[in-house]
């Protein structure tokens, strides 16, 4: 599924380096380290009526990423608290939009491979635009399992969450030229491990596996489900799964910010076929939207 665009998209405003400009005029640096190696950390946030969901976790992963990646001049969580509560109010952003916050390593004095000639510190951008859940939540989405494998610790840690996403993009391709909706990744073992853009979760006889986080992004929507399916006695077991497993299991289904919790319905043109009649994605997904207020960090502005 092609995500739609909203024209209201056209007017807005975007933080940039410490500056709020209209969209046209928001722009990095040809020496960004974003631009000459993919050099930066981010996270989705989702706004939800006033509120960020599960913002603290976020930073907190936001951190840990340019901790490992040993960024330097990283903003403080108030300011950068300050500079999302600050596009919001200029966008008049409330509800239904989704935030892509980047933190680049930053400018640096001439094009190279090396952080010590990024001598202005770490480069905020925080562009928040008006976006619904990316899938459809009802229909669900089809997937493939791709030939391109989602790093492990091994190559390049899949516990910082960086912009370096050419691997996960190369696996869309695969998907969008198949005509579905999102490809699975393996790990190097064969093992699943996620979709390119969301993590993945089975249901077979009442208890729910998902894959460990090992080369898996350790999702926040990922870590809140497994919390909720405890706290109501949903067995939960992480273990390595291999693709049978997925296409013979009752339910499948993706969790991320950008989507909350949907249905797979088919993978490499296997239906997932609920034999048991089970409805554990549901029970989640309404408990899920429950804890959404909860769980929200509201911004005062
Ligand atoms: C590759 C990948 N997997 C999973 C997720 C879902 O993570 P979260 O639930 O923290 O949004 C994301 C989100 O950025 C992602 O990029």
């Amino acid at each position: 599924m092609l995500q739609k665009y909203n024209p209201k998209n056209e007017n807005i405003h975007i933080y940039v380096g410490g500056e709020l400009l209209p969209r046209d005029q928001a722009k990095v640096s040809v020496f960004d380290s974003s631009v000459q190696g993919g050099d930066a950390v981010w996270e989705g946030l989702r706004i939800y009526n006033g509120g960020i969901f599960c913002l603290d976790l976020h930073l907190d992963r936001l951190f840990a990423s340019a901790k490992a990646l040993a960024f330097e001049h990283i903003p403080s969580r108030e300011i950068i608290i300050q500079a999302i509560t600050q596009t919001l109010k200029k966008n008049g952003m409330y509800d239904d939009a989704h935030i892509r916050l980047t933190l680049t390593r930053g400018e640096k004095v001439t094009s190279s491979m090396d952080p010590r000639v990024n001598t202005k510190g770490s480069c905020l951008i925080v562009l928040a635009e008006w976006k619904p859940l990316v899938y459809d939540n009802e229909k669900g989405i089809r997937v493939i399992s791709s030939s391109i494998r989602r790093n492990s610790p091994q190559f390049l840690d899949s516990k910082i969450h960086h912009a370096n996403l050419l691997n996960n993009i190369q696996a869309k391709i695969q998907a969008n030229f198949s005509g579905v909706d999102a490809a699975i990744m393996l790990d190097d073992d064969g093992f699943v491990s996620e979709l390119n853009d969301t993590n993945l979760f089975l249901v077979k006889g009442e208890t729910l596996f998902t894959p460990h986080a090992d080369s898996c992004l350790h999702g926040i929507t990922r870590g809140l489900v497994i919390q909720i399916a405890e706290s109501v006695n949903i067995h939960v077991i992480e273990r390595n799964l291999s693709l049978t497993e997925f296409y013979t299991a009752d339910e499948v289904f993706a969790t991320g910010t950008m989507g909350e919790l949907t249905p797979v319905v088919e993978i490499d043109g296997r239906k997932i076929e609920n034999l048991t009649g089970s409805n554990v994605m549901e029970n989640l997904m309404t408990a899920f939207k429950e804890l959404i207020s909860e769980k929200c960090y509201k911004l005062n502005y």
